[in-house]
């Protein structure tokens, strides 16, 4: 089942910049595509013009048979819920405590009243404890936010995405900040609960190797284009250059050269 169909969609922001163009593709029920590309080819863009942070130029994004440019207040509040979004900066209430935190993922679905003055179910309170059970944060749960580590600041993140019970996660650079082993466990996380639970993923990386390793699909995006869209065992080092420098395979092997005599010249 298609769960999100991205036609032909571009961004012009207001001083002129391109940032995408003529981007088309879709997803599927539960795929774990990783978003490639430079700084600046239009990675952010992309993600936030499906949750409507950014409302593109042209083109159609429709997620659940919606046309997501035409929702307004409470459809938008629905779609809001069914994306989950994960950050790079993580984006906790850092002086609360970490359940609360993942009961801010339950907000959507509560009325403003109990909303605002944090009236969770009994339910939702046993839902994210679970949750934080199976990011492994089970015995932190009580803490503010801010005592913990970067690596489980963004474990919070996931369970928070998770208990909006959404049917698809953007995820913006969510490792960025963090180390090695670190963004190894959250690349984990986030890949196994998304199987499990059947949500889908788009996650922009800037780590190949990372994206080759999680990835159903990757798709790569050089100055607001899509110039791959694969499996990740076809995505070859001339696929890479073309990606990160917009070269073809014969310019590559130009560069390539060039390298090796450079290489010579200090040697
Ligand atoms: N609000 C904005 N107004 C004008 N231009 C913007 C705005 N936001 C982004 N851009 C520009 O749009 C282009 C795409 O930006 P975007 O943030 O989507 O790239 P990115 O692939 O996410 O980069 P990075 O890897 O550095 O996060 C860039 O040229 C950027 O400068
Ligand atoms: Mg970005």
């Amino acid at each position: 089942m298609t769960l999100l169909d991205v036609k032909k969609v571009s961004k012009v922001y207001a001083d002129g910049t391109v940032a995408l163009k003529d981007v088309t593709f879709q997803i599927e029920k539960g795929e774990f595509i990783v978003v490639i590309g430079p700084s600046g080819a239009g990675k952010s863009t992309l993600l936030r013009s499906i949750n409507r942070l950014v409302d593109s130029t042209s083109g159609e994004i429709v997620f659940k048979n919606e046309d997501i440019m035409k929702v307004r207040s409470s459809k938008l509040r629905k779609l809001r819920r069914e994306v989950g979004m994960i950050f790079q900066g993580f984006n906790l209430v850092e002086r609360t405590s970490v359940i609360n935190n993942v009961l801010h993922g339950r907000l959507g679905y509560m009325n403003s009243f109990k909303g605002f003055f944090s009236l969770f179910s009994e339910r939702d309170k046993q839902e994210a404890k679970q949750l934080l059970h199976r990011v492994g944060l089970g015995s932190q749960m009580y803490k503010r936010a801010d005592e913990l580590s970067g690596g489980q600041q963004q474990r919070v993140g996931i369970a928070r995405a998770i208990a909006q019970k959404p049917d698809l996660i953007l995820a913006d650079e969510p490792i960025a900040s963090l180390d090695p082993v670190s963004s190894e466990t959250i690349m984990e996380h986030l890949y196994t609960i998304c199987q499990e639970d059947g949500i889908a993923c788009l996650c922009n990386l800037h780590q190949v190797d990372v994206a080759k390793k999680y990835a159903n699909r990757i798709i790569g995006i050089h100055a607001g284009e899509k110039v791959f869209d694969g499996k990740p065992e076809e995505l070859t080092d001339e696929m890479i250059e073309l990606i990160y420098h917009g070269t073809q395979k014969e310019n590559a092997n130009e560069k390539e050269l060039e390298k090796e005599k450079e290489k010579e010249m200090v040697s």
